[in-house]
């Protein structure tokens, strides 16, 4: 896709963000580390993978140290739409295709048991979640036939998901969804309040949390080793759980891709839809799920539509994004009556659409990652801490090869060929211009890159007027970055490392901040400080 100019953007744009958990929830801070402690595991990433992996684990009298460089599910986890279901997002088909049949059934055993386990989990920790069970329904994109369904139908079944129907329509739905798959005993929670209630209950275990550290090494070997900032932690194990890994620099990262996925929140009147989850055949699908509870006055509830992805840092569009998607909800829900949130996340897209968990492929010995959620991240994330912690106890795990991070399916070849290409593609932009001549031509609130000689620059102008400058050369490979006005970061179209819009790493590869200039900061056409 060809990107816009910045200049076109109006002056006082501005987008914040946040997704409706984050007003929910006050989230427990946690210090930073300032000790060198000696445990059996070490974790990296308080996310929805870390925390579970750390709460098996504690569960199982494993001492435990979780470190992350912001908060609580502060990457992803904050974002998602925490829809819980086997419904695989790249279908059954397709799983079988690559992967077979027998790994099919473990690809539907894996999401069921992770959806059990977390109820499980809120029974066993009484946690108030708003965790529920429901219906999900599978319908047609405009461009797709109903013999995708059926013959997706075929596949859900081989795969032992044998109580999955199709249905003329889906029942209780405000509006035609046309022919479709049910996908009964589904769930969906809120991610926030599950995560506060899980971080206590890996507290109550004896296991330790710590913010604000960033991991700037890890070493696998006898004694495992994490390095943050002057301390370290010496661990039997290590995992690192930080939606894309930080510990190496090539073997995942070319096996999936990074995405950015939109989602809106609208208000609806209480009690004015049956809850289900909702997603279509369209490519990119949308997603739909109510988040219930009178929010925000008693009197409504949150209608949450997602969808509208593309790779990350090739498209600057997120305005016209959210338009289409609000377009796409009020033709379907006509009893919207405003649209009070606006926010994006990254998905890690593996090419043969399955995450990968388990042993790291450099270091095998007692390094474990999680990654490639695939857009299902909270399933995922509970796949990883049963099957990691199960790995780290030594018990067998029939899901081991299925999400094996070693693994190459020659069905997925094709994908990882146009993605390869894709991501060489990107290095053309060292060699074209950039997308403006000067700080004084973007507008405040806007970030945009700049060429300076024979490199470029990307030049954040906050709302003061201030401008805010670093190198556009992302420290992981050396791609370089774009600006994101959805989420007002700097995003790499490679691998998907993404930095705030002062240059702050927030999501690997990358391990680093982008590299400061000669003029960091200073009033545009002003003098440099
Ligand atoms: Fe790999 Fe930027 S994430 S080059």
């Amino acid at each position: 896709m060809k990107r816009q100019s910045v200049r076109s953007l109006p002056k006082s744009e501005s987008y914040d963000n946040r997704s409706p958990w984050m007003e929910d929830v006050k989230l427990p801070a946690f210090p930073p580390l300032a000790e060198n402690p000696r445990v059996d595991v070490g974790i990296v990433g308080a996310g929805i993978s870390g925390l579970t992996i750390a709460y098996l684990l504690t569960q199982a009298g494993k001492s435990v140290v979780v470190i992350d460089d912001g908060g609580l599910a502060s990457g992803m986890t904050q974002f998602t739409t925490a829809h819980l279901s086997c419904a695989i997002d790249a279908g059954y088909l397709e799983i079988e295709r690559i992967h077979g049949q027998q790994a099919a059934r473990l690809v539907a055993e894996s999401h069921l048991s992770a959806i059990h386990r977390i109820e499980h989990i809120v029974r066993k920790e009484a946690i108030d979640c708003d965790f529920e069970r429901l219906d999900g329904f599978l319908f047609l994109g405009p461009d797709d036939r109903e013999e995708h369904l059926e013959r997706e139908l075929e596949a859900v079944r081989r795969a032992g998901l044998a109580d999955v129907e199709k249905l003329a329509r889906a029942p209780h739905s405000p509006f035609d969804t046309g022919p479709c798959l049910r996908y009964p005993n589904q769930a969906q929670f809120h991610p926030l309040k599950y995560m506060a209630a899980l971080a206590a209950a890996v507290q109550r275990g004896g296991g330790r949390i710590f913010g604000r550290t960033h991991a700037k090494e890890i070493r696998g070997g006898g004694a495992a080793r994490i390095k943050a900032g002057s301390k370290s932690i010496l661990a039997d194990a290590v995992v690192v759980a930080t939606n894309t890994p930080i510990n190496d620099l090539f073997a995942v990262h070319t096996k999936q891709a990074p995405y950015m996925t939109y989602v809106i929140g609208a208000r609806v009147p209480a009690g004015s839809m049956t809850r289900a989850l909702y997603w279509d055949t369209h490519d990119p699908y949308h997603y739909v799920r109510l988040q219930p509870g009178g929010w925000p006055d008693g009197r409504h509830d949150l209608l949450i539509v997602g969808g509208e992805d593309h790779k990350s840092g090739q498209a600057d569009d997120a305005p016209q994004r959210q338009a289409r998607l609000e377009t796409w909800a009020r033709a379907r829900f006509p009893f919207i009556e405003s649209v009070d949130f606006r926010w994006g996340g990254q998905v890690m897209e593996a090419v043969d659409g399955l995450a990968f968990i388990g042993r790291n492929p450099l270091d095998q010995d007692n390094v474990f990652i999680a990654t490639g959620d695939c857009g299902m991240g909270i399933t995922h994330g509970t796949i990883a801490g049963i099957l990691i912690t199960d790995l780290i106890l030594g018990r067998k795990n029939s899901w081991e090869p299925v999400y094996d991070p070693s693994r190459k399916r020659l069905a997925s070849l094709g994908r990882f060929g146009r993605e390869t290409i894709n991501m060489a593609a990107q290095y053309a932009d060292w060699v074209t211009g950039g997308e403006v001549s000067s700080p004084e031509a973007i507008p405040r609130g806007v970030g945009a890159v700049m060429r300076r000689g024979f490199g470029k620059v990307a030049v954040y102008r906050d709302e003061t007027g201030m401008v805010h400058e670093r190198s556009a050369v992302c420290p992981h490979l050396g791609c370089i970055v774009h600006w994101n006005r959805a989420t007002k970061t700097w995003d790499c179209p490679c691998h998907g490392s993404r930095f705030d819009c002062l240059g702050k790493v927030i999501n690997g590869p990358a391990n680093s901040d982008l590299a400061q200039t000669n003029g960091r900061r200073r009033e545009a056409g002003g003098h440099e400080e």
